[in-house]
């Protein structure tokens, strides 16, 4: 039974309402720090915790917030990117819908320990009724005297603002977050300089996701050390993973990072095992844009050890053999998918959330998408596999944001590991047609023209 730091209360009646979430223990965090804490010392015990940023990079969080810049006179902010828009990934999405408390409690004591007066919470646009929950949230905690002015009569004024976003995946990525934040078009900057030194309204700001600001809550009080004995290695702690796919329980699930993919995945505890007794095929571990690993290279890494889900052993191998740990949307596909078509469905997305500022990205997504419906259609050729190779390595690194990256990613594993589906798919054109006109199997109304 792995333990629950974050989801403990998921299960108490109304854990959602101030007064339930209070009796259970919480805001104690915020009197600790506050009361008897100062700004540095909340940073050194998040440095000893080993907390990593939970939103996809696992960059080490005590150090990103060691890095903000504090001029004299000039405000600074806390801003918490909800924007969760990877496909795969809802694990924010649950925490802010039934815990909401717990965001709020956490961004209380970062705000200290930031100096943020004003701190802010850019949620996701679809996410709408998740604003509600939040508003009412924020007001409960205002009543109470969490916020506001001289907070716990400390003297520490914060204010929480929850700002929606329109619908853009790109907007999650940091830079185009602030840009958004400011009321731009959520198109991400170039870096240097990082938000920390000039983020939003040019302002020193750090930007942590949901999950990770929800940790601070049982780092402050448990003590960094206490969580730091959570987990293996530099991935310490729980870590909130959103299952779904051809699995038979899929949900949100808090997991402490010594488990074995294949117990995530067979256990009753967690994945329950795939789906009407099928063949697991393959897994995307950590939302959309990380590389897919074959059951084989998902179990047990290339040197024969148990694949374990951290950020460690995920990534064991590299691209070559292995994957990430990423945002944590863990996608299950069973012996019936099709790596093509799975791999087009990402590449669409892609396209369709790219900024287009830079023209590897916005060129090389759109030519991947279209080369990627031709062999799934049964128009491709064996050079196209090569071509759709040859324009991910030319997308990869030469971006101003990752999300270059994320398009690139999916599409190279695909090819490096299930070639051999894409050469069946050009060899048969006849099948691939068949297939796709097949009642309800992969049909996608929006390309049946197209086939014809
Ligand atoms: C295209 C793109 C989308 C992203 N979407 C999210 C997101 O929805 N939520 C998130 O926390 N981080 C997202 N990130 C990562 C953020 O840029 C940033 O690294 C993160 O919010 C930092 O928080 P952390 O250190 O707590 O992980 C995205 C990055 C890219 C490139
Ligand atoms: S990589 Fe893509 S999404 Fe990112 S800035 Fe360039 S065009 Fe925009």
């Amino acid at each position: 039974m792995s333990r629950k730091l974050l989801l403990e209360k998921e299960h108490v009646e109304n854990i959602r309402l101030y007064d339930v979430y209070r009796r259970e223990g919480g805001y104690r965090s915020v009197e600790k720090a506050l009361k008897s804490m100062s700004p540095e010392t909340i940073v050194e015990e998040v440095k000893k915790s080993g907390l990593r940023g939970r939103g996809g990079a696992g960059f080490p969080a005590g150090l990103k917030w060691s890095f903000i810049a504090k001029p004299e006179g000039v405000p600074r902010h806390l801003v918490v990117n909800a924007d969760e828009s990877e496909p795969g990934t809802f694990k924010d999405r649950y925490l802010m819908e039934f815990i909401p408390h717990i965001l709020i409690e956490g961004m209380i004591v970062t705000s200290f320990a930031l100096g943020s007066n004003v701190s802010y919470i850019y949620i996701r646009g679809e996410y709408a009724w998740i604003v509600d929950i939040l508003q009412q949230a924020i007001q409960e905690a205002k009543n109470n005297g969490f916020l506001g002015k001289n907070i716990l009569g400390t003297g520490f004024d914060c204010e929480i603002y929850v700002h929606r976003g329109a619908g853009a995946y790109i907007c999650g990525e940091e830079t185009a977050l602030i840009e958004s934040l400011e009321g731009k078009r959520g198109n991400p900057r170039i870096k240097p300089p990082f938000p920390a030194i000039e983020g939003v309204w040019k302002r020193p700001t750090v930007v942590n996701n949901v999950e990770t600001i929800a940790a601070l809550v049982p780092i402050i009080n448990d003590g960094g050390d206490e969580y730091a004995k959570i987990g293996i290695g530099k991935s310490t702690g729980t870590k909130l993973i959103s299952a779904c796919g051809n699995i038979n329980k899929p949900g949100v699930y808090e997991i402490d990072m010594t488990i074995s993919v294949e117990e995530f995945i067979y256990s009753d505890e967690w994945c329950g095992g795939i789906k009407n007794g099928k063949k697991l095929k393959a897994c995307i571990p950590g939302g959309s844009s990380v590389p897919i690993l074959p059951a084989n290279l998902l179990l047990t890494t290339a040197k024969g050890e148990k694949r374990l889900m951290n950020y460690e052993s995920l990534a064991d191998g590299g691209f070559a053999t292995g994957s990430m740990m990423g945002s944590g949307g863990f996608i299950v596909l069973d012996e019936d998918q099709c790596i093509v078509r799975n791999t087009y469905s990402l590449a669409r997305f892609y396209r369709h959330e790219s900024c287009g500022q830079c023209s590897p990205c916005r060129e090389g997504t759109g030519w991947m998408e279209k080369i990627l419906l031709n062999i799934e259609n049964g128009k491709g050729k064996i050079s196209d596999i090569d071509l759709l190779w040859d324009i991910q390595r030319k997308i990869e690194g030469n971006t101003i944001c990752p999300l270059g990256d994320a398009a690139a990613w999916p599409v190279a594993a695909a090819i490096r590991h299930f070639r051999e589906e894409f050469e069946w798919h050009v060899n048969n054109p006849i099948e691939c047609l068949t297939r796709n006109f097949g009642v309800g199997h992969y049909a996608d109304p929006i390309h049946i023209p197209e086939l014809v």
